[in-house]
């Protein structure tokens, strides 16, 4: 069916030489009288022609291949000899030619004619035919049915009702396509080799014959992918902080789109080309697999994300400095918590670091004291940082109280507190000898008391407590005193009816409790007063050891009276104070009653000017301390006549060095104008020596 159409040989002339008696006749000539290559549409007519010279009376015969379908002897009378079954359609003409009527499909071939001439020799010509059919249903075929990118080959071909291919031509788009390494083409087949996706596209097959031609089409599409997935985050950050939300993409390249799933850990999250996270936690950290599966194809392509999601530690770091032994100081710094933990290092002290909490111990040396060193906390969220400042202790004041045990015991209690970070370690001496817990002593943290009914036992050493730290040591000693009384004074109203008493201790004499005692003729009206003789001192009040001032009522102006204060540690009565007279025959001129009666302070100082500046120095004294006449010691709950004596002791009047106490030093009073040596100001709060 189907014809190629090649040339045959540019000649067209045949000699054919006989074998012939030298100087015979002229050879036998024969020639096509038309194209030997002839072509005719089914059911026509054609005439393969021949012309010949120098014969006569030749005998032709006409093969079709080399089977003889027809025999004649030019211009006899008898009629050609046509094979049988091919006489409907053949016919030689009078000139030798063959005559086709009404061709068929089937005489299509290669024919040949043979002259044959006694004494001249033989003659052959070949003839090519073909017999062409017009175009009709023609239709593209492929194989196999669908095309993978991939795969080896595929091969588009055609199937028609009916036709006779001339020439087959393939074109992609409007490129005709040629054989290459990429494809083979014949007049049958066009063959995509390895096809990939760019092979999409239209193609088009056209078939030609000299009497018709016939196009057809296909688009073609390659079925490829899923190429290795691209995931994307959303925002596409290099970690996520808890709580925020993100969508992780998925993408691959595939024909048809792939369908795509997640699995985070092993479990199938939803399916679909985004991922929505909300409010992600720590948790959630780890490897996302998005999958892609081409649903045509059947072959899927999975991709791994790592998703981080970052936790800041909670609050904020924490330094501190500790002390390690006498001599080192181990600084430490904590942020706790937090994904990933924070980076902790004191860049001041070197270049280590750790996560979630650094301790770095070096040696105490003296410039570390007061030195701020910095801990740099650095969390992918946030950074932060915390300072620490080691010092050395601090100057500081002693305090001290006494007071009466439940067994009626004298109680001491003296305090040592050091500004020191870190904290001071307080140790005591009571003379060289280290001080332990025992029957008469307790140590506390920073406290020493010691309780006995003898108050020899606390007079006979000098107590040292010391406060130290890597850094450094502060020592203080205490010389504690029997009861005394340092000062004393008397005020009278302007009727001379009521007298204020006031009185002062040495901070380290030992007070719990006064006396109030009196000379003189008995009161007017009952004020608990023991009875006694009008020459003899008499008790007539009872005051606790925070009590530094008392008023006595009822007095009669016209009489002499005569009051002292005995101080008391428990049973034992210290010295009296200093007698105070009042009455007509005292010193007391009227116009300083009147004065002190007026209420005004002034009065005083303006009478005791001319006394002199001591005395003047004395009577501020006397006034800072009746402000705090009260003054109640914070530890220590007993009856109120055991209630403790707290007493500030000056630095003027025992043998240590003037001191402030940072730490008990109240604004209020730091401005107070202190005469030229400077004792420590007066705190409310607690007694400190
Ligand atoms: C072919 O020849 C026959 C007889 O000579 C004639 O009847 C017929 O019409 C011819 N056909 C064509 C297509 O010329
Ligand atoms: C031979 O005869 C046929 C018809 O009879 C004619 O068509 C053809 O031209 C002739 N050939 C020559 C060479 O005369
Ligand atoms: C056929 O023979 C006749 C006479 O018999 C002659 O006139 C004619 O030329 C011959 N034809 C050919 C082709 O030889
Ligand atoms: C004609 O064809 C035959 C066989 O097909 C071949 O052997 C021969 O050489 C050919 N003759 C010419 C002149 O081409
Ligand atoms: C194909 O046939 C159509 C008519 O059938 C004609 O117009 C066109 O020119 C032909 N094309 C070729 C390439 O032969
Ligand atoms: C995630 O996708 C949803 C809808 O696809 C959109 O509404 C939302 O804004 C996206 N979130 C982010 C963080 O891109
Ligand atoms: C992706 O992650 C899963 C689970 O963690 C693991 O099994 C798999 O090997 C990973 N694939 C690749 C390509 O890393
Ligand atoms: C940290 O300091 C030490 C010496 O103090 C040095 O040997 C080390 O290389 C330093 N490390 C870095 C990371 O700088
Ligand atoms: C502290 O002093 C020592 C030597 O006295 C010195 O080597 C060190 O660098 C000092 N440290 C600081 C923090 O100044
Ligand atoms: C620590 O000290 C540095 C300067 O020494 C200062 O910038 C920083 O704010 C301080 N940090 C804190 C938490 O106080
Ligand atoms: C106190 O205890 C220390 C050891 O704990 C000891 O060396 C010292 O002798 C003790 N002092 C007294 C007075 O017992
Ligand atoms: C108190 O103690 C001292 C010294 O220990 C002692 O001499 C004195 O006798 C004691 N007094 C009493 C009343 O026990």
């Amino acid at each position: 069916m189907i014809q190629k159409n090649r040339g045959l040989s540019a000649a067209l002339i045949c000699v054919v030489l006989a074998l012939l008696p030298q100087g015979s006749q002229a050879l036998l000539e024969l020639s096509a009288s038309g194209p030997d290559v002839a072509s005719v549409l089914v059911g026509g007519n054609v005439t393969l022609g021949v012309s010949y010279s120098r014969a006569s009376n030749a005998a032709i015969i006409w093969r079709r291949g080399l089977d003889p379908v027809a025999t004649w002897t030019i211009n006899t009378s008898a009629p050609p000899d046509i094979h049988p079954g091919l006489a409907s359609v053949l016919g030689v003409s009078a000139n030798g030619s063959l005559q086709f009527v009404g061709v068929t499909l089937d005489y299509s071939g290669g024919y040949s004619v043979e002259m044959t001439k006694s004494g001249q020799g033989t003659a052959t010509l070949n003839f090519t035919l073909t017999v062409y059919e017009r175009f009709e249903g023609v239709v593209l075929t492929w194989h196999p049915d669908s095309v993978v990118e991939g795969s080896k080959r595929w091969s588009l071909g055609y199937t028609m009702v009916r036709g006779v291919v001339q020439d087959a031509t393939w074109t992609f788009g409007d490129t005709e396509i040629q054989t290459s390494d990429r494809y083979h083409v014949d007049l049958n087949n066009l063959v995509i080799l390895a096809p990939v996706r760019t092979d999409s596209g239209p193609y088009t097959l056209t078939l030609r014959n000299p009497y018709s031609n016939a196009t057809a089409r296909t688009m073609v599409t390659v079925l490829y992918g899923p190429d290795e997935p691209e995931v994307t985050a959303s925002p596409d950050l290099p970690f996520h902080v808890s709580g925020s939300s993100l969508n992780l993409s998925c993408g691959a390249d595939s024909f048809p789109p792939p369908l795509y799933s997640w699995t985070f850990k092993g479990e199938k999250l939803d399916d679909g080309e985004v991922l929505t996270l909300t409010n992600v936690q720590t948790s959630h950290n780890g490897e996302y697999t998005c999958s892609a599966v081409n649903g045509e194809t059947r072959t899927s392509q999975s991709k791994n994300v790592t998703l981080r999601v970052y936790e800041s530690p909670g609050d904020s770091p924490v330094c501190s400095v500790l002390a390690l032994g006498d001599l080192d100081l181990q600084y430490r710094c904590s942020w706790p918590g937090g994904t990933p933990p924070a980076q902790i290092s004191f860049p001041g002290l070197d270049n280590s670091s750790a996560p979630g909490l650094l301790t770095l111990t070096v040696a105490a040396t003296q410039n570390l004291s007061g030195t701020s060193v910095s801990c740099s906390a650095s969390h992918p969220v946030l950074h932060a940082s915390c300072n620490i400042t080691a010092a050395a202790p601090a100057p500081f004041l002693p305090s001290l109280s006494f007071g009466v045990s439940s067994e009626g015991k004298i109680r001491v209690t003296m305090s040592c507190v050091s500004a020191a970070v870190p904290v001071a370690v307080v140790s005591w001496l009571k003379g060289t000898e280290a001080v332990n817990n025992s029957q008469v002593y307790s140590l506390s943290s920073t406290e020493l008391t010691g309780e006995d009914h003898n108050i020899t036992t606390f007079l006979l050493h000098q107590y040292t407590c010391s406060c130290r730290n890597p850094l450094g040591e502060q020592r203080r000693q205490i010389q504690l005193r029997a009861p005394v009384i340092s000062d004393s004074s008397l005020f009278s109203n302007r009727d001379g009816t009521v007298v204020t008493l006031t009185w002062e201790v040495p901070p380290t004499s030992i007070v719990t409790g006064f006396e109030i005692q009196m000379q003189g003729p008995d009161l007017e009206r009952s004020q608990g007063i023991l009875p006694g003789r009008a020459s003899s001192f008499r008790t007539i009040q009872q005051r606790p050891g925070s009590a530094r001032s008392t008023d006595i009522l009822n007095l009669d102006p016209k009489l002499n009276y005569k009051f002292r204060v005995v101080p008391k540690a428990r049973l034992i009565n210290g010295e009296p104070s200093a007698v105070q007279h009042i009455g007509p025959g005292s010193g007391l001129s009227g116009s300083a009653i009147a004065g002190i009666a007026a209420g005004i302070p002034g009065g005083i100082l303006l009478l005791l000017l001319p006394i002199g500046f001591l005395c003047l120095l004395k009577h501020r004294h006397h006034n800072e301390q009746v402000r705090y006449p009260m003054t109640t010691d914070k530890g220590l709950k007993t009856k109120p006549e055991l209630s403790p004596n707290n007493i500030r002791m000056a630095g003027g009047l025992n043998n240590y060095s003037p001191d402030y106490n940072r730490l008990h030093q109240a604004p209020s009073e730091r401005s107070m104008d202190l005469p030229m040596f400077v004792p420590p100001a007066p705190v409310r709060v607690a007694t400190t020596v």
